[in-house]
C-alpha cells in the first residue's frame, strides 16, 4: 500500500473514509472478514448505483443503437466450453515453497516469495473460474460455474436481441451485473476482488468496419470518466502487446487511471472478432448470422467490447474526488463528485432543535425528499454538520435560521466553493435542480436573478 503523504489520497486514508463514514466495509467484517469481498454501506450503495446509472443513461438510454439486457449469473456449462474459458480463462499459480503463500506469476518481478524470500515452485495454470453444482447431487453432470464475465450471456441472446427489437447493424447489447473470478491474489481495496461487478456492451459491426468502431469507442469511453468529473491528466490510454492479449481479442487497449498505487485498468476495449459468435454457432449448431438487407449479404458480426468494473469505476471516483483543503486551522477532508454521482444531493441543517425551528426545517426536507436523496441532520454544530457533509460529497446543504421563520428564506451552501446564497424557500427545489444539473444562475418567472449576495462560510 501507499505510503501516508498529507494532502494526497491513499488508499490508507480513503479505506478509513469509506468505513467511518459508511461507503465501503469489508465482507462479514465480524467474522474477520472475507479475503476479496466488500459490502457497500448506505452512502456507498447510491454511489455505485449512480455510476451505474449513468453509464447506462449515456450507453443505452440517449442512443438509439443499443439494447440492455440482464441475463443470469448461472449458465449451461456448455457456453463455457464454446467460449474457451474452461481452457484458457487461467492464470499462472506459484507457490512459496517456505510459508505457502500463492502468487500470480505475471505480477512477480523477482523469481522469490515477496512474504518471505522463500524459493517458488514452477509455474502451473489455475483455473480462476468459480465452479458450484447445480441440483442435490455433486457429479460432474452438475457442474455450472459463477460467470467470470457478463459477455456471454449477450453472445449467446444475440439473435433474441436482434430479432425482438429490429434493430440493424451497428448494434449493441448491454448489461451490468455480478461476475466472479476465484483471483490468486486480491489487493489495493476494491480494485481486485473476487466478486465485483460488470458494466459492459457488444457492439456487433460488419467485419472490415470493426477498426473504425474500436476507436471509436476508446475515444467515447475515455471521454465519459471526463464529462464525469475525471481529471484527464489520471486517465492514461494503453495498448495491449500482441502476446498479453485474452484468448478472445484481436486488440485491446486499455483505459487506465492512476489510483494511489500506481497506473492500473479502469475498463477495457477488446476488438474479439466473431471469435464467440462462430464458437457458439458451432457449439449449439445454432446460426449467429445476420442478414444485411442493403448488401444482400449474410455474415457472422464482428464484436467491439467495451468492458468496465463497476467497483474500479467507483474507486476511481473516489480518488479523484477526494481532497483534503487548508480551513482556518484544520484540514477538511471534501469529496468533490460530479452531482450525478454524489451519493446525498442536499442535506437540510436546521441552526438548532428548537421546535418551531425544527418543525419549518422538516417542511423543507419532505418538499425536497421527492426531488432528490436528501439528508436531515440536526446533530451538533452546523460547522462539524457542513464537514460531514463534505466528507460525504454532498454537493449543497440548506440551511434553516431564525431569520427563516421571520423572512422565508433559507441558505443554499456550496460544497465545493462554500459559498452562501439566500434564497426564498419556495424558490429551493427549483434553485437546487438548476445547480445540481450545472446551470450557474436560476431565473425567477417573474425574471429577477435569486441570489446576489455571496458570502464564506463563517
Ligand atoms: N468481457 C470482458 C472482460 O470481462 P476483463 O478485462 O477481464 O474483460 C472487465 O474485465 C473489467 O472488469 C476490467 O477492466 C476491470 O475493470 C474489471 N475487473 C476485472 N477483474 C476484476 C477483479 N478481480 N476485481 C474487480 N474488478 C475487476
Amino acid at each position: 500500500m501507499s505510503e501516508n503523504v498529507a494532502g494526497k489520497v491513499t488508499l490508507e486514508k480513503l479505506v478509513s473514509l469509506c468505513q467511518r463514514r459508511g461507503f465501503i466495509f469489508p465482507s462479514s467484517d465480524i467474522y474477520g472478514g472475507l479475503s476479496g469481498c466488500w459490502d457497500y454501506g448506505p452512502v456507498g450503495a447510491e454511489l455505485k448505483r449512480n455510476v451505474k446509472a449513468a453509464w447506462w443513461r449515456s450507453i443505452v438510454q440517449e442512443r438509439d443503437d443499443i439494447v440492455g439486457m440482464d441475463t443470469s449469473i448461472l449458465m449451461n456449462s456448455k457456453v463455457w466450453e464454446a467460449s474457451g474459458h474452461v481452457t484458457n480463462f487461467s492464470d499462472p499459480l506459484v507457490e512459496c515453497k517456505n510459508c505457502h503463500l500463492r502468487w500470480k506469476a505475471d505480477d512477480l518481478t523477482e523469481n522469490k516469495c515477496p512474504s518471505c524470500g522463500g524459493e517458488l515452485t514452477e509455474e502451473r495454470l489455475f483455473n480462476t473460474m468459480f465452479k458450484t453444482f447445480i441440483g442435490p447431487v455433486e457429479e460432474d453432470a452438475a457442474v455450472v460455474y459463477l460467470r467470470p464475465e457478463t459477455a456471454q450471456g449477450m453472445f449467446v441472446n444475440f439473435q433474441n436481441a436482434l430479432n425482438t427489437t429490429r434493430k440493424r447493424l451497428p448494434f449493441g447489447i448491454a448489461q451490468q451485473g455480478k461476475a466472479f473470478r476465484n483471483e490468486i491474489t486480491t489487493g489495493n481495496f476494491i480494485f481486485r476482488s473476487r466478486e465485483f461487478e460488470i458494466m459492459e456492451f457488444e457492439y456487433f459491426v460488419k467485419p472490415g468496419t470493426d477498426e473504425k468502431w474500436f476507436d471509436y469507442w476508446v475515444e467515447e469511453r475515455l471521454n465519459w470518466y471526463v464529462k464525469l468529473g475525471i481529471n484527464k491528466e489520471h486517465l492514461k490510454l494503453n495498448q495491449h502487446p500482441e502476446e498479453k492479449l485474452a484468448h478472445y481479442a484481436r486488440s485491446c487497449t486499455d483505459v487506465t487511471y492512476l489510483f494511489p498505487h500506481g497506473w492500473a485498468e479502469l475498463e477495457g476495449i477488446a476488438n474479439r472478432t466473431d471469435f464467440d459468435l462462430k464458437q457458439h454457432s458451432a457449439a449449439s449448431g445454432k446460426s449467429m448470422e445476420y442478414f444485411d438487407d442493403e448488401t444482400k449479404e449474410h455474415y457472422v458480426p464482428y464484436i467491439v467490447e467495451p468492458s468496465a468494473g463497476v467497483d474500479r469505476a467507483v474507486l476511481a471516483f473516489l480518488c479523484d474526488a477526494y481532497d483534503e483543503e487548508p480551513d482556518k486551522d484544520e484540514i477538511r477532508v471534501v469529496f468533490h463528485f460530479h452531482p450525478d454521482l454524489a451519493p446525498i444531493k442536499v442535506a437540510v441543517l436546521p441552526l438548532s432543535r428548537k421546535e418551531n425551528l425544527a418543525v419549518f426545517a422538516k417542511d423543507v426536507y419532505t418538499t425536497l425528499r421527492p426531488c432528490f436523496i436528501t439528508q436531515y441532520d440536526d446533530t451538533q454544530s452546523i460547522g462539524r454538520r457542513y464537514r460531514r457533509q463534505d466528507e460525504l460529497g454532498t454537493p449543497y446543504c440548506v440551511t434553516i435560521d431564525f431569520q427563516s421563520l421571520e423572512d422565508n428564506m433559507a441558505t443554499i451552501r456550496e460544497r465545493d466553493s462554500m459559498n452562501q446564497i439566500r434564497v426564498p424557500v419556495s424558490a429551493l427545489k427549483n434553485t437546487l435542480l438548476a445547480k445540481l444539473s450545472g446551470e450557474d444562475l436560476f431565473v425567477l418567472p417573474e425574471g429577477g436573478k435569486i441570489w446576489k449576495e455571496e458570502k464564506k462560510e463563517s
